[in-house]
């Protein structure tokens, strides 16, 4: 038999109307301690197979096991699934430790471990001090940290996460981010998360699923995702891409050259299965691309028509020739000092830094 997963999603379909699917076919296996990220666009589906996996909505189609047990038949008191949701706030009324108290209780659990799992919990997040404050007199990062340690302190084998850091500023959101990171690796617990924040999933994430109209496009490590985008649409969403247009003229193995609208012909990493005469999309990377000061009208040469100053690195834009439209990323120092706005220079990139991909729907 199969290894199965701790989590199973198999052939998982769900219509709220019975009409339009807004999952189309899911299946999905997530092995014990892993942390898996469900990222996609506004409406793709993320929620909803968040919902169906906590058993708070049923799959119109297909299954979901949690330790081998369709979650449909574990009775709500019995999921051992720890929750952290944007709209599911602290309880206004109680303190922070009745708060953390409270899934104890509704599992019966004695007053003396109870009070040791709270304190645990709180000391975990760093919010000792903080348990006999309400809600209200907390910061929104503070709240943020309670509701985390409400869904770790009965110790669940599976914790649930949807856009929790959603409301919170960039400084706070990359602080939680590590914390949240490290205190996966410390528990070892299951983690499903979701978020559209797509450097959130690359930090934070052991595999990315990535999610579009109700489907998973691609289900990989950041670095892949990253490195071996298998659609347009996956390169496009994590990370920045220039897109460039064409004909795959021949390839080889797993490079081959490609035509481009404008006559040029590029190199290129070949998706597994393109053959020679695919229209084919070119993705390629902003910091993978090289800028070579051009006189001749040979090669993808244009004109610097916007450079902006950010810092550790400055982007410019090319226009007035066949790489019109191409953004570059170039590290702020001395070798770069040379471009210059108004400046013509020619786009280069190494063999493997452009890939070819079939043409997005
Ligand atoms: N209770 C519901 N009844 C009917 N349709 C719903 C319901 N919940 C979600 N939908 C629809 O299902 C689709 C997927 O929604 P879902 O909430 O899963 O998306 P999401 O990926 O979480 O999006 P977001 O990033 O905006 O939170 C959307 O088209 C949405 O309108
Ligand atoms: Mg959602």
């Amino acid at each position: 038999m199969e290894k199965q997963g701790f989590v199973e999603f198999s052939g998982v379909q769900k219509s709220y109307d019975g009409r339009t699917l807004v999952i189309e076919g899911l299946d999905l296996s997530i092995p014990k301690g892993e942390f898996l990220t469900m990222l996609g666009p506004s409406g793709s589906g993320k929620t909803t197979s968040l919902m169906m996996l906590a058993g708070f909505e049923a799959p119109s189609r297909g299954e979901i096991r949690v330790a081998g047990k369709p979650i449909q038949n574990v009775p709500p008191h019995r999921r051992n699934i720890g929750m952290v949701f944007q709209n599911y706030a602290l309880f206004p009324h109680m303190t922070i430790a009745e708060n953390l108290a409270y899934p104890l209780k509704v599992r019966r659990m004695g007053w003396a471990e109870t009070e040791g799992r709270v304190a645990r919990a709180l000391d975990m997040v760093q919010m000792g001090a903080l348990a006999q404050r309400r809600p209200s007199q907390l910061s929104g990062g503070q709240q943020q940290r309670a509701a985390l340690a409400r869904a770790l302190v009965f110790e669940p084998d599976l914790v649930l996460m949807d856009e929790p850091l959603g409301a919170l500023d960039k400084n706070l959101r990359e602080h939680m981010q590590f914390e949240i990171k490290h205190l996966h690796e410390r528990l070892g617990v299951t983690m499903v998360y979701v978020t559209h924040d797509q450097a959130e999933a690359l930090t934070m994430s052991d595999r990315i699923a990535v999610f579009n109209r109700g489907r998973v496009e691609q289900l990989a490590t950041p670095a892949e995702l990253y490195e071996e985008p298998a659609t347009v649409f996956v390169a496009g969403f994590i990370g920045e891409n220039n897109r460039l247009s064409g004909v795959l003229a021949d390839r080889q193995g797993d490079g081959g050259t490609v035509r481009l609208e404008g006559g040029s012909v590029v190199r290129a990493r070949v998706a597994a299965a393109l053959e020679a005469g695919a229209s084919v999309t070119v993705s390629l990377r902003p910091e993978r691309v090289r800028l070579v000061p051009a006189n001749g009208d040979g090669g993808l040469f244009g004109h610097v028509s916007e450079l902006i100053y950010l810092g550790d690195h400055i982007r410019v834009h090319l226009a007035d020739g066949p790489a019109t439209g191409l953004v570059a990323k170039i590290p702020n120092n001395a070798d770069h000092r040379h471009v210059r706005p108004g400046g013509r220079y020619r786009v280069e990139w190494g063999p493997a830094d452009a890939i070819a991909l079939p043409v997005g729907p």
